[in-house]
């Protein structure tokens, strides 16, 4: 069976009042519990950890007996795995309803497998509806919980003719305001935002996320990679969160050291340089790139050297979306092929040679653990 017209709506909403819920190490989660005859009973959000999981939370408003027969919609998977709110399916099973559908499969080694356990138990469980929108909803988290590594964006702007700059370096501005307004937007939405020595020495960028001249709430914090000094004037360094400097190219050694710290979402603004580096690394989740109706020609292409001497190792894309800003058309997409982990085998851990502590430690996000 799949899901009812009842069941669609459920989820839509329960998709929607997950948003309600903070985003950080935990994920954002919605449930909407529904009568046998398709009406809503209760709803319910997560609101961080160590708080009730959103199921629990739906639960919780209904009595044993408005919760008999009831169906609960999820966005994710209910956990397996007893942290504070003890493992969800159970509480599913034990409040009788008789049946589930979720968006999207749990990765997490420790919280996965509640479906199977619901099953066991005699709930029909549906899986897989709106699992996309779901998937977008979270996907930091579900990336961290599947590579153990942070998810990583990588945007650029690129004229028609796929120049990253002019020949003489300059490539502000190849896109509009409209355009413009949007990266700062993702920028706000990200807990790093990481570039290259080039970049920073061709650009001198602030690396803040901004609404016009105003600062946005949230910054991430400006990471810079490569050998090369930043200058002591660089604007960076004005930045609301001290800068943390990677003397070093070992991109996976970079991205564990921003897990440690608590970062899951890495914004990579660098130049085509840095922006190949993550790509030929295997180390990106999805890429942003922004099509200016420009031409530059010259040699100073949007990308460098990936890895792909032949057509047949082309790295495929799947574009989820096109989107018009003014005059220019952003393409978001990420790898037909899911990218990696960081490889341990990338040779030493970079030297750090300054940093500072702006992000919250990094704590285990297994939701349930987390919880604990
Ligand atoms: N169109 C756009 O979206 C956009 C965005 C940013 C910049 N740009 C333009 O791009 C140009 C700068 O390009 P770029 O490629 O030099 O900038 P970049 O990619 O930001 O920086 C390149 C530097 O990063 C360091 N690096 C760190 N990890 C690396 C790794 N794994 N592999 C190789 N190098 C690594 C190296 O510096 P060390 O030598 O110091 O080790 C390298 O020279 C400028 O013209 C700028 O205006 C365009």
């Amino acid at each position: 069976m799949t899901a009812t017209a009842a069941e669609r709506a459920a989820m839509t909403h329960a998709l929607e009042i997950a948003r309600r819920g903070p985003r950080g190490l935990n994920p954002q989660v919605g449930a909407v519990i529904l009568s046998p005859a398709g009406d809503v009973l209760a709803e319910g959000w997560h609101r961080g950890a160590g708080t009730p999981h959103a199921e629990v939370d739906a639960l919780s408003k209904l009595t044993p007996a408005e919760l008999r027969g009831a169906t609960a919609v999820v966005t994710l998977e209910p956990c397996n795995h007893a942290g504070r709110t003890g493992p969800c399916a159970q509480a599913l099973i034990d409040a009788g309803v008789a049946r589930v559908v979720y968006a999207l499969d749990d990765p997490g080694l420790v919280s996965g497998g509640g479906a199977e356990r619901m099953r066991a138990a005699g709930i029909d469980v549906e899986a897989g509806e709106q699992a996309d929108a779901a998937h977008a909803l979270i996907d930091d988290w579900l990336t961290v919980q599947r590579l153990g590594r942070p998810h990583v964006t990588v945007k650029w702007a690129q004229s028609l003719d796929g120049r990253a700059a002019a020949a003489d370096g300059s490539s502000q501005w190849i896109t509009g305001p409209d355009a413009r307004a949007d990266v700062h937007r993702r920028r706000a939405a990200a807990d790093a935002i990481v570039v290259g020595t080039g970049t920073v020495l061709a650009d001198d960028p602030a690396l803040t996320a901004r609404d016009g001249d105003a600062l946005m709430p949230h910054q991430p914090i400006p990471v810079v990679i490569g050998t090369r000094e930043t200058p002591a004037d660089a604007a960076v360094r004005r930045h609301p969160h001290e800068p943390l400097f990677y003397a070093g190219h070992d991109l996976g050694a970079v991205l564990a050291e921003l897990r440690e710290r608590g970062v899951q979402r890495v914004f990579v603004e660098g130049g085509p340089t840095l922006a190949s580096a993550f790509l030929a690394a295997g180390l990106v989740d999805d890429v942003l790139a922004y099509l200016a109706p420009v031409l530059l020609g010259g040699p100073r292409l949007a990308l460098t050297d990936i890895g792909v001497a032949s057509i047949g190792e082309a790295r495929r894309l799947t574009v989820t979306e096109w989107l018009p800003l003014g005059e220019d058309l952003l393409a978001i997409a990420r790898p037909a092929a899911p990218d990696s982990a960081p490889d341990a085998a990338t040779g030493p851990a970079v030297e750090r040679i300054a940093h500072a502590a702006t992000a919250p430690a990094a704590e285990n996000t297994s939701r349930n653990e987390g919880d604990a």
